[in-house]
């Protein structure tokens, strides 16, 4: 089972998110758990403020360490345990399937959303990992968090109907890190798209080699910076 609180001022997007789909599946049937913070419950004044001006000038506001690290232990005391922080930043490691598998895991995991220009520096010293969604700048953290807890949680044990599945999937081990073979389904024939013949034949050993080829040159024309990844997991 996986526990998951986000800190965040829009909780209001993980509602529909905790119960759709996979992801509401397995919060149902008891797998997994998505608990929110409000941070502006730890903002200050009359306006609950979270956010300032940045020492040193320049545009925009920053996310206040105090207001922030009072959201995080606020929520580890509703939680009743420490939790394994992520902050959600432009600027951490990559997410990956690695990362995915290594968070699906653990027994409780806290994403921290940033907005505004971000958090102001001394709060990556109450965080234990930075994680991004990649290379591009979102408004918030929310959307990364959705990305990483859904990624995550098809990865708990009994998520995925068939435990197998997630195994044959791309960045999979049995893939070496790379990507999947194509699939096809019904119909055989679609305008002049057919179905790869050898599919078609029922000789599994050619099949899982014509996959295994498939999905190697797939990997090395689309994805070269994928290959000899297997095994490398990311910084923690
Ligand atoms: C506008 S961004 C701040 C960007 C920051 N000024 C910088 O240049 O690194 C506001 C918040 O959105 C979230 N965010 C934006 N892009 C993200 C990404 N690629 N991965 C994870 N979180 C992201 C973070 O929580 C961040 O604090």
């Amino acid at each position: 089972m996986m526990r998951v609180v986000v800190v965040t001022l829009f909780p209001e997007l993980f509602e529909t998110f905790g119960q759709t789909s996979l992801v509401g599946r397995a919060v149902r049937e008891g797998m997994l758990e998505i608990h929110t913070a409000q941070l502006r419950e730890h903002g200050l004044g009359k306006h609950r403020s979270v956010d300032d001006t940045p020492y040193g000038g320049g545009s925009g506001m920053v996310l206040r360490v105090d207001c922030v690290v009072a959201a995080i232990e606020a929520a580890e005391v509703t939680l009743g345990a420490r939790a394994h922080r992520v902050l959600l930043t432009p600027q951490g490691q990559p997410f990956r399937q690695t990362t995915a598998a290594r968070w699906s895991q653990l027994q409780n995991v806290m994403f921290i959303c940033g907005r505004y220009e971000g958090f102001d520096e001394r709060v990556r010293s109450f965080v234990d990992e930075e994680a991004s969604l990649g290379d591009f700048v979102m408004t918030g953290g929310e959307v990364a968090a959705m990305a990483m807890i859904e990624a995550s949680a098809r990865l708990i044990p009994g998520v995925l109907g068939n435990d197998a599945s997630s195994a044959e999937e791309s960045f999979s081990s049995v893939h070496g890190g790379g990507l999947e073979y194509p699939q096809f389904t019904r119909p055989v024939s679609f305008r002049d798209l057919e179905v790869p013949e050898v599919l078609k034949q029922g000789d599994h050993a050619k099949i899982a080699a014509w996959r295994r080829e498939q999905a190697s040159d797939r990997t090395r024309d689309r994805r070269p910076d994928l290959v000899d990844r297997d095994g490398e997991d990311e910084a923690q």
